[in-house]
């Protein structure tokens, strides 16, 4: 079976059509997606996948190993009891207890870029959606990174960058429930470079994101700053972006290593939204 493929924008992103996780899909019709998901730089959307836990999480393992809630640390509580590879996006309360982490990623980032190995890929479920708002934008960073001038270029390829958790903590929403100190945080950090290569497509893609990204290595703070604004300012240009309005039972696939996201946190007055959250484990950035 041949699937129909969709764009969502002129550049970038695609709806596959024709899935249905609820049942079993063959090899051959999981490579068709996985192939629709790199060809659409890395942002792939399936609507209509009313599927349990289970499902989504047998889906996002052919995609590869999963990341599972570590016990005991602040975040462990937004994980489904009973399915530590699920991490629930939520503004929902019940008995006055959180049903998921109210403020995830309301920042532009690439999820866990301040790991040595960050996530390669997330899938997002939509199981509430509010009436109005709660979408989530998209940044293609293949395009970021293409659009710059060759001198920048040149420039950026030998820079290297350091993202840490606590760079998080001091410039965004996450510093309002962060329950450690400020140094611990600073001490969950990676170096990257700041051009990274994609390591199935081969294309080259900007990797720094505001929520994440400290600082470049090996030149002045003042620089740094400088140059980073630049590149947030750059990629987050209208063009380079997808708005994705969510309806619920949508599956967005997002490729970590190609493209940053932001979620916009406009909703809370107008309804709930509750989302299911699979990671895949990735490699080392080169
Ligand atoms: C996230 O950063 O994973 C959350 C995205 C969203 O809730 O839209």
């Amino acid at each position: 079976m041949d699937l129909t493929v969709r764009p969502v924008t002129p550049g970038f992103g695609a709806e596959v059509l024709g899935v249905d996780l609820s049942q079993q899909i063959g090899d051959n019709v999981f490579q068709q997606v996985r192939q629709a998901w790199l060809d659409a730089d890395g942002i792939l959307l399936l609507r209509d996948q009313d599927i349990t836990a289970e499902q989504h999480i047998d889906f996002s393992r052919r995609f590869g190993e999963l990341s599972v809630a570590a016990g005991g640390t602040a975040l462990s509580a937004y994980y489904l009891p009973g399915h530590p590879e699920i991490y629930r996006v939520s503004n929902k309360k019940v008995d006055g207890k959180p049903q998921g982490r109210e403020d995830a990623g309301t920042y532009w980032h690439s999820d866990g870029s301040w790991q040595p190995a960050p996530p390669m890929a997330s899938l997002l479920h939509a199981l509430e959606i509010p009436p109005v708002g709660g979408d989530t934008i998209f940044a293609n960073m293949y395009r970021a990174y293409e659009t710059l001038s060759a001198p920048m270029k040149r420039m950026l390829e030998e820079l290297q960058v350091v993202h840490s958790l606590g760079a998080a903590v001091l410039k965004t929403s996450y510093g309002k429930e962060y329950v450690g100190n400020i140094e611990e945080a600073m001490a969950k950090n990676a170096t990257h470079p700041v051009i990274r290569t994609h390591p199935e497509s081969k294309r080259k893609a900007l990797f720094v994101n505001k929520g994440f990204t400290s600082h470049i290595v090996g030149i002045p703070q003042a620089e740094s700053e400088a140059i980073l604004n630049f590149l947030f300012e750059h990629s987050t240009m209208p063009e380079n972006l997808y708005r994705h309005r969510w309806q619920r039972h949508d599956l967005v696939i997002w490729d970590n290593r190609c493209a940053m996201h932001y979620a916009v946190a406009d909703y809370k007055a107008h309804g709930d939204r509750y989302m299911h959250r699979t990671t895949v484990k990735g490699d080392k950035s080169y």
